[in-house]
């Protein structure tokens, strides 16, 4: 769930609550993330974690003892991360950055260690941490600007007591899991399957005519394989397993709002951050923030597209390291593509936004004469303001899937960042590309598909 994303589904109902910055910096709780520099103080601190056994921390602080740095303070703590672990967090003079470059080095490799910093006296280019592996993904999860169990005050739910507690189950759900466990199974109500088919219902009628073909090619294939039912509520860990097959594209429940920055981050892994909880029984039609049905029905269809999906890999890789003005601009893009993106097909329009598609109001809205619509640039899409509780004013067509993947590539190049990234499916983790035996490998690899496309070329002949 994407902090970006709060309006409706449906109908419309009251103003949302102001937007917490997306900064991705300092946010609560947050371990990971550069805060802002201690000017003052001029102090370096991090935390690092080891395995809980006899010697460990010995072992650490000989380390920093060896290079003659004096910790001015020291914390430890039981890991959040890991049970097994113990977390330390520590303070130094920022006199000793670079032996302390050369200490986190051996604890990383010597003590094998996991360590981030929290502070140092950074220039003013700093690249925002990112994660580098699919497993980093678990790092974030839970750092979330609100828990799936926290109501405003209009929600339609907020004063229904049951509805709250089984938000809060969900919500457990998703806070316990990690990468690479199977998404526990829901056995969801009577009410809940009631309200899942009468949105269900409602949208299908509108898919043949108003959906894009990619959309209306891979529903009956979930109708077939996913339990995709009027009467059924099709479980997370089934689709993410349908789409894996298709396009690798892979989901993971979250507890509650990821900042952009985090969100569009998992884009990169092809992993998909979705709700597994239902809108409020009383208003099938509308929801103040994404549900199941709206990433059951809206998004899940477009990642099973191989060109789909790539197009929203690029925009998550684009976001890596990116400065928070970009992460800004890249949000605004999504916004204007994932969630409410119109293309071309043929002579006609179509839409492929999942906030498009799994609302019944404005999927019509959408293709009617009343919004404007421009071309997808993002360069201009970027800087587009746009409501989040009504129906858009504006939106941007798509000559393609594959045409707006090149443009979200070129726009990634005008992002400030001294290196280019790619993913590495076989390893699940980010490439830096910033020296040569990176390239002389990318190169490699390129070089055996060339020549594996030539081959099979030649045997079409
Ligand atoms: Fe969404």
């Amino acid at each position: 769930m994407d902090a970006a994303y709060k309006r409706v589904n449906g109908d419309h109902e009251p103003e949302a609550e102001p937007e917490e910055p997306n900064t991705g910096r300092g946010r609560r709780g947050s371990m990971y993330l550069e805060e802002e520099t201690n000017k003052k103080s001029e102090m370096i601190t991090c935390i690092f974690s080891l395995k809980e056994e006899v010697g460990a921390l010995a072992r650490g602080l000989r380390l920093f003892e060896e290079k003659g740095i004096n910790l001015t303070h020291i914390e430890s703590r039981p890991s959040r991360m890991n049970k097994e672990n113990f977390e330390f967090f520590i303070s130094v003079d920022a006199s000793c950055s670079q032996a302390l470059d050369e200490v986190i080095d051996s604890l990383r490799t010597q003590i094998s260690g996991a360590v981030h910093e929290l502070s140092r006296n950074k220039e003013k280019d700093t690249v925002p941490w990112f994660p580098n592996d699919i497993q980093d993904l678990d790092r974030f999860a839970n750092q979330i600007l609100s828990y799936g169990s926290e109501l405003d005050s209009d929600h339609p739910g907020f004063t229904d007591s049951v509805y709250r507690a089984r938000r809060k189950e969900f919500a457990d759900i998703a806070f316990n899991y990690r990468h690479g466990q199977i998404i526990p199974r829901v056995e969801y109500t009577e009410e809940e399957k009631a309200t899942w088919g009468t949105v269900f219902k409602e949208l299908k009628t509108l898919y043949p005519t108003h959906a894009c073909h990619e959309h209306n090619r891979v529903f009956p294939l979930l109708e077939k394989y996913c339990g995709y039912r009027q009467d059924n509520i099709p479980q997370l860990e089934d689709v993410s397993r349908f789409l894996q097959s298709c396009t690798g594209f892979r989901l993971r429940p979250v507890a509650g709002l990821l900042s952009s920055r985090d969100f569009l981050a998992g884009l990169a892994f092809r992993v998909f951050h979705s709700t597994q909880y239902i809108r409020h029984g009383s208003k099938p039609t509308y929801t103040p923030e994404p549900d199941i049905c709206h990433e059951l029905l809206g998004h899940v269809p477009l990642f099973a597209d191989s060109s789909f999906a790539q197009f929203s890999q690029e925009i998550g890789l684009a976001s890596l390291g990116a400065p928070d003005e970009f992460i800004e601009k890249l949000a605004t893009v999504y916004w204007f593509t994932v969630e409410f993106g119109l293309c071309k097909q043929g002579s006609e329009i179509k839409a492929y936004g999942a906030g498009l598609l799994s609302s019944f109001g404005e999927l019509q809205y959408c293709l009617s004469d009343e919004p404007r619509v421009l071309p997808f640039d993002p360069a201009k899409t970027s800087l587009q303001k746009y409501p989040i509780t009504e129906y858009q004013p504006v939106y941007f067509v798509a000559e393609s899937f594959e045409d707006a993947k090149e443009k979200v590539r070129k726009f990634a190049a005008t992002i400030p960042r001294p290196f280019t990234v790619r993913y590495n499916p076989y390893t699940q983790s980010i490439e830096v590309l910033d020296n040569t035996q990176q390239l002389r490998n990318l190169a490699d690899c390129i070089n055996s598909e060339v020549g594996k496309l030539c081959e099979a070329l030649r045997k079409l002949d």
